[in-house]
């Protein structure tokens, strides 16, 4: 393996980079008939459903940013534009999913820096790597030593999901990692894309940094709501989003934007699969969604949505978290339960708000198991749900990009009353935010709600409205919360 070089030199810079980039999180604080949606894959999934958005639909915001259209777009006139739309949706369509394999890769270096189940190194936390430092030892020194075993796990998974997973993305790579020079090659694409990962986080660093020297807190969360445009589309996931839904809902409900049990119609878009958890990378227990299932026990806690009369879509481009659902959904079907592994570090400064949110997560949709502590975790609490099998099969997954796609025709009485969108719409430009906000308003019904953590632009043309915003703190450290915004759907009709 080459030698270990990182952005820029010098320990506390990559103590910093480890804490600031990995562990921070963005949230915060036609005329023509569309060409139909690619066909779902595998069992259980929506067949079809979705068309492609039609131009009619696109025509106000290609009018609005006229100026700053991206490539391929710019610079057209509207007969134009007309003409090519339907092309430069399927293009751009196959790129935005291409994004997905940046993706894969981001969540196989947090697995590396943060696993336990490939190697007895400390984990790259802030406070292992101070303990680190202290005994003598250099940050670099553990990464490397991580890289290794992780190459040797990938070289020899045995039924570790995780290290099949990645195994299949170096694979895809063209890397045999078995061989002596496959081996070497594994460990030098770790080292660069840890290199490019680390990079990358320092730039959203310096960019949330300068919005907050130039503007004020509305500028910082509009900065934050378009972070992670040019990145790989992860499917990272943890609990604390969840929280925050919860306490909107809360908050909904007592301002009367819902009323008791007149949710009944639920769409997630982008529910998320926990690979190795987004705060923290566990991988002590198996790949999980936790979104959809929270969603459907807050409602019900809440008294917001009526036992019996409650259907979940989800909305996703990944073929693997549509598989996963969809997988969970059949076996739901033969009677299996889901379970869902909420870890918690005891000594992570948890808000008391999240701390009880994790506490009584779960109560009206399943039973606590018991697990074993787990092994290398010293400070971190496991709570594992069995989510029962009525409950999973309750949700349905489809096969949606939410930025240039919608439902096909729904009908007025199957629009949506709730719409979720967290931690997804940051991956792209306010324009793409734009074409998606249209697509999310085409499934709700009017006086329905989209609940998203980014702020997001209003158009005159879209008919949906911020009607209130929730604010959730979810740890001590610097900027661990979010901002909750209550987008409402207006009428009339468009
Ligand atoms: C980072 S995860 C967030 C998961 C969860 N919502 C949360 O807040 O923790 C982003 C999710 O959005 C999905 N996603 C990204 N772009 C999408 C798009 N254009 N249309 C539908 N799903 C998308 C990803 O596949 C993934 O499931």
């Amino acid at each position: 393996m080459r030698k270990m070089r990182f952005p820029s030199p010098g320990r506390l810079l990559i103590v910093a980079l480890i804490t600031g980039c990995i562990l921070g999180m963005p949230g915060q604080a036609s005329s023509q008939k569309a060409k139909p949606a690619k066909p779902a894959p595998g069992r259980g999934i929506q067949p079809g459903g979705t068309v492609n958005m039609p131009f009619a639909a696109a025509k106000p915001i290609l009018e609005a940013f006229a100026a700053r259209l991206p490539a391929g777009l710019q610079g057209k006139s509207m007969e134009a534009l007309a003409t090519e739309w339907a092309g430069w949706v399927s293009r751009r369509d196959a790129d935005i999913r291409k994004r997905l394999e940046q993706g894969d890769e981001d969540s196989i270096i947090n697995f590396m820096l943060f696993g336990v189940s490939f190697t007895k190194q400390p984990r790259a936390t802030p406070r292992e790597i101070a303990r680190v430092v202290e005994a003598g030892r250099t940050p670099e020194d553990v990464l490397l030593a991580r890289i290794s075993d992780l190459a040797k796990g990938i070289a020899k998974p045995d039924q570790n999901e995780r290290l099949l997973f990645a195994r299949s993305v170096v694979e895809r790579r063209g890397i045999n990692p078995t061989t002596p020079a496959g081996f070497e090659a594994t460990q030098d694409y770790l080292l660069e894309a840890t290199k490019r990962f680390l990079k990358e986080g320092d730039s959203y660093s310096r960019a949330i940094e300068a919005a907050r020297l130039a503007g004020d807190a509305s500028a910082v969360f509009a900065e934050r709501s378009t972070l992670y445009r040019e990145r790989g589309l992860s499917s990272d996931t943890s609990l604390s989003p969840d929280y925050g839904i919860e306490r909107a809902l809360e908050e909904m409900k007592a301002k009367g934007v819902f009323a008791p049990g007149s949710i009944r119609r639920v769409a997630i878009v982008g529910p998320g699969l926990d690979f190795t958890d987004k705060g923290e990378g566990y991988d002590v227990y198996p790949q999980q969604t936790i979104q959809p299932f929270a969603v459907i026990d807050s409602l019900r806690r809440l008294g917001l949505a009526k036992e019996g009369d409650l259907r979940l879509t989800t909305f996703d481009l990944s073929d693997r978290i549509n598989a996963h659902l969809a997988s969970a959904g059949s076996r739901a079907a033969a009677g299996s339960p889901y379970v869902v592994h909420l870890p918690r570090d005891m000594e992570a400064g948890w808000d008391s708000g999240l701390a009880s949110y994790w506490e009584r997560f779960g109560d009206r949709i399943g039973k606590d198991v018991p697990v074993a502590s787990p092994e290398g975790l010293s400070t971190v609490r496991i709570r594992s749900v069995q989510i029962r099998p009525d409950v999973v099969k309750l949700i349905r997954p489809a096969d949606l990009n939410v930025v240039l796609q919608r439902p096909e025709g729904l009908a007025a009485t199957e629009r949506y009353d709730l719409v979720i969108a967290t931690n997804i719409l940051v991956y792209y430009d306010v324009f793409e935010q734009s074409l998606a906000l249209s697509n999310v308003a085409a499934m709700l019904r009017p006086g329905g709600i989209l609940l998203s953590n980014n702020a997001l632009y209003e158009l005159p043309a879209t008919p949906m409205r911020s009607v209130g915003y929730t604010t959730v703190v979810y740890s001590s450290k610097a900027d661990d919360g979010d901002h909750i915004v209550w987008y409402q759907r207006q009428n009339p009709e468009r």
